[in-house]
């Protein structure tokens, strides 16, 4: 696992973009993984951006996300397919068939699951997952407690999970109580993963996952088994990180590292 530190989200926004966008160059059909949030809205407008710009070209990129909310269908402006098409899919020039989402409104979620494990098999697997975190430690909505070799599936959301996203909703009893997620089982086969978290209200659920020992309390934790992650942090982040001087250290060949194995 390497972690970087940030001058800033921006900064750490761009420094994503540019890896993603390599990855695009080498690869042009590379597959992607994508995580909904506030976090990652920076990294996506950049993406649009260099599109937009500098014809950054997904026309044969193949994209996956994390996770979708039970319940609620495309339409609904709630769903994460709705915050992707909005803050990427429908600014770029992606491929409407290569991109795989997760019904929320689907009636056979075990068949949906299924499937959807086997789309991300056939696609090749995938290349680059971007990750955030919840403030309880999870990635996807892979709930503290969760099997750390889970598969695509249905999950209750804790309370905390639905608190934190209660913004959106207007009320506590508007956030569905179920989701579907990729498993951390499929997320930890990613070739590549990159985790982003800003901000001080982060920085102990980064320090846990971090520094802390690997447990099934703290999802994102089992990614210190991973062999290629790169966690992205701005300064409030990492206020409870014991290394961050060498984290700060680190950054400065971040890029390298990562293309380097993205490569092999
Ligand atoms: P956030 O969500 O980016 O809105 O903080 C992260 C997550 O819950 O995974």
């Amino acid at each position: 696992m390497e972690i970087g530190l940030f001058q800033d989200a921006s900064s750490a926004s761009l420094y994503a973009a540019d890896i993603v966008g390599a990855l695009i160059s080498f690869k042009p059909n590379a597959v992607l993984g994508l995580a909904s949030g506030g976090t990652p809205i920076k990294l996506y407008q950049e993406l649009v951006k260099r599109h937009k710009v500098e014809g950054l070209d997904f026309s044969s990129v193949t994209v996956f996300i994390l996770d979708e909310y039970l319940g609620l269908g495309k339409e609904n402006l709630n769903s994460f397919y709705s915050y992707y098409n909005e803050n990427l899919f429908s600014h770029t020039n992606l491929n409407r068939s290569r991109i795989h989402v997760l019904d929320g409104k689907i009636e056979d979620v075990k068949e949906h699951c299924k499937a959807y494990e086997e789309e991300i098999r056939k696609a090749g697997g995938i290349d680059l997952q971007i990750l955030g975190i919840g403030s309880n430690g999870h990635i996807g909505f892979n709930e503290p407690t969760s099997s750390l070799v889970s598969r695509t599936r249905i999950k209750t959301l804790t309370r905390q999970t639905c608190l934190d996203n209660v913004a959106s909703f207007g009320s506590l009893t508007e956030v569905p109580q179920h989701a579907i997620t990729m498993g951390i089982g499929t997320i930890m086969e990613c070739r590549a993963c990159m985790l982003l978290a800003f901000g001080g209200s982060k920085s102990s659920i980064v320090a846990k996952a971090v520094e802390g020992p690997i447990s099934a309390m703290i999802p994102a934790s089992i990614l210190q088994m991973h062999p290629c992650v790169q966690v992205l942090l701005d300064q409030g982040a990492a206020t409870d990180l014991e290394m961050k001087e060498y984290y700060e250290h680190q950054v400065q060949n971040f890029k390298e590292n990562m293309l380097l194995r993205m490569r092999a």
